[in-house]
């Protein structure tokens, strides 16, 4: 039965669709491109050797989810479609509470209307807030600091209410912390529109040559280098671990998973990862904190071992080679098909 990807061509949902098609299963592609480019679709082609279904749509448009999901014969919805930006999310609320609160709402319905019942939902670390204890545990308490957080944690709890309603969904929710890196052969990976928000992403176009150096947000951190410490975890991990949520969706009617290696790594000890893979010098400012920054925050990886059968298998080292074989491949990301 065939898996429908919202959000499929983006950079964790392409990641998804390679493994679910690698893994022998049909997948549809459900994006409207607002943040993806349709060259990544071909670059799909390219490594699986078929081009995976695709329907341009967004997940607001109730009635084109269900003629998709009717269409394709969908047993499964996995949910990655959303916005992401915490400092846009302050700018923009509005758009991010429409977009990932009523987008996951509509979908839920649509779902309910057709009769899937299995969906794994992209959320994130950042419903926890600033942290009471380390390493963050699936039953730490949830008080995001930003709207996206708020946007995150909303939508769990609606679909938690819907999968004990009478018209019930099974919910896997999957908490990202930092994903990074790339499928091994570069032709696929990330590529933020504008100037990159995320760490990794600024780093791989300073070391490429796109940026002249990294502003360091906040050496004064009471971390180890005075710098902010982060989960960074492999985006082919990340998306062998939405497999593993498929196959044990329907097995309970709620499940809530952390997906992180449970290692911290600062933004200076990523510099100096990035610099031994790429063999690329990366300048560096040291700027005033970031607003809404957090100095420290990373998983265990208990939940996920257990439940999950999951856990990383990639460290920092293969995070930075695999970022940079992406860059350095594709300078100016997709843009340059
Ligand atoms: C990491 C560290 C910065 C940029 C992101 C997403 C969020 C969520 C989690 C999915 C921090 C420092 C960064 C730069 C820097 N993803 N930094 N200079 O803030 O943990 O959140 O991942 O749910 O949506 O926003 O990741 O990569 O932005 O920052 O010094 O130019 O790098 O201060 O310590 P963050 P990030």
């Amino acid at each position: 039965m065939t898996v429908m990807i919202t959000g499929g061509a983006g950079f964790i949902g392409s990641h998804i669709c390679v493994e679910l098609m690698h893994a022998g299963r049909q997948v549809v592609i459900y994006d409207n491109f607002a943040n993806s480019h349709p060259e990544v679709i071909n670059r799909i082609r390219r490594i699986t050797g078929t081009a995976p279904d695709v329907v341009k749509g967004d997940v607001r448009d109730v009635n084109t989810l269900i003629s998709t999901l009717s269409a394709h014969g969908c047993s499964a919805v996995i949910h990655v479609a959303g916005l992401k930006s915490v400092a846009d999310s302050v700018s923009k609320s509005a758009e991010y509470y429409d977009c990932n609160v009523v987008g996951t709402l509509r979908l839920a319905q649509a779902m309910q209307q057709t009769g899937v019942r299995n969906i794994v939902f992209s959320s994130s670390a950042t419903v926890y807030g600033e942290p009471d204890v380390l390493p963050l545990r699936e039953d730490h308490k949830l008080a995001p600091v930003c709207p996206y957080g708020r946007t995150k944690m909303q939508a769990e709890e609606l679909l938690i209410d819907i999968a004990h309603s009478l018209s019930p969904l099974n919910v896997a929710m999957l908490r990202y912390f930092n994903p990074v890196g790339s499928h091994e052969s570069g032709l696929i990976g990330e590529d933020p529109n504008g100037v990159p928000n995320n760490l990794m992403p600024y780093i791989s176009r300073v070391a490429i040559g796109r940026l002249p150096a990294l502003n360091v947000y906040g050496n004064d951190y009471p971390t180890p280098d005075g710098t902010g410490i982060r989960d960074y975890g492999h985006v082919v991990d990340l998306a062998a671990a939405h497999i593993a949520a498929l196959d044990c969706v329907d097995k309970q009617r709620v499940l809530k998973v952390n997906l992180g290696t449970g290692q911290g790594t600062s933004v200076l000890e990523l510099v100096d990862a990035f610099a031994r893979a790429s063999g690329k010098m990366i300048p560096v400012t040291f700027a005033p904190r970031r607003p809404g920054d957090i100095a420290s925050y990373y998983a265990s990886a208990e939940l996920a071992a257990d439940v999950l059968g999951w856990h990383a298998k990639r460290g920092i080292a293969e995070m930075c080679r695999d970022a940079w074989n992406w860059q350095r491949k594709n300078p100016n990301g997709y843009l340059d098909q």
